[in-house]
């Protein structure tokens, strides 16, 4: 019998995991992915993009294409499609299972600022003119109009459209991972003194943090969302591990 998996990814993680899975010989794998980034990499396994209409139409594609389990493998901050995903999972009497990448913790040395969300984490930047890297994607990046006199760098996948309402902004197209003396260097170069970040948890992005640390520099992080609790694991082999109990169970006691 053959196992439909479908993964919601949008991370490297996602992708990682999609590529283990399918080397399974009893399963086939289907990654989604929603559609905002305008060239993803290629992502090894077949692919269909866009979203599903909601709660509702996750649900009836979950019936309809007979999908055996669902994995939420999207970003932290996803938090939409993850409540939609437990929902329609529940709906369409599917198992769900997570990854859930853990967030990273301040240590000795970092200048971490929470805030509840992009609003309040361009109010936290204070009234003061600062240099300020905008390093949270190009989604909420709309939200740091309301504080005009920072001059921003702004760095995004794909470009901020349209341009922020702001006098003193420059764009960086980039894509990670991004190494801990590349972010210095560049934080250097702007005489960055506040980054504004989310909490993602993982390598790729955490370069900017620990040379943030080095260089003293304030990070204005913005807390995660909260996300429904299904049973996930935080690394790929751990969640593929779980795939393996929950598809082989006899195999895993040895019988
Ligand atoms: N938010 C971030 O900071 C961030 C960072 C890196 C990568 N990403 C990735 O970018 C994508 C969009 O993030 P978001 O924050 O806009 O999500 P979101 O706010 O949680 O989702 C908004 C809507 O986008 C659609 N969607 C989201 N992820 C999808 C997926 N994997 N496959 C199909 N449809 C999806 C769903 O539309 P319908 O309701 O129509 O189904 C969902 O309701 C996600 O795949 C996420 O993993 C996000």
């Amino acid at each position: 019998m053959t196992h439909r998996i479908l993964i919601l990814g949008g991370t490297t993680e996602a992708r990682q995991l999609a590529g283990k899975l399918a080397r399974r010989a009893d399963s086939s794998v289907t990654l989604s992915l929603a559609g905002r980034t305008e060239s993803p990499v290629a992502q090894g396994v077949p692919v269909r993009v866009g979203g599903f209409g909601g709660v509702d139409g996750l649900a009836a594609y979950l019936r309809e294409e007979h999908v055996d389990l669902l994995i939420d493998a999207t970003h932290p901050y996803a938090a939409r499609i993850s409540v939609n995903a437990a929902e329609a999972a529940r709906q369409a009497g599917v198992p769900i299972l997570a990854l859930r990448r853990p967030g990273w913790e301040p240590v000795a040395g970092d200048r971490w600022t929470l805030a509840d969300n992009a609003a309040e984490a361009a109010k936290a930047l204070g009234e003061a003119p600062r240099r300020v890297f905008l390093a949270i994607g190009r989604q909420e990046a709309g939200a740091f109009e309301a504080a005009p006199q920072h001059r921003y760098l702004i760095r995004s996948v794909d470009p901020v459209e349209p341009k922020l309402a702001v006098p003193d902004a420059l764009y960086l197209l980039a894509r990670g991972p991004f190494p801990e003396a590349d972010e210095r260097a560049l934080l250097e170069k702007h005489g960055i003194d506040a980054i504004v970040s989310k909490n993602s948890g993982g390598e790729a992005t955490f370069g900017k943090i620990t040379a943030a640390r080095a260089l003293g520099i304030e990070v204005v992080m913005i807390r995660r969302p909260t996300l429904p609790g299904v049973p996930s694991a935080e690394t790929v082999d751990a969640l593929a591990a779980m795939v393996d109990h929950l598809f082989d169970p006899v195999a895993e006691r040895g019988v």
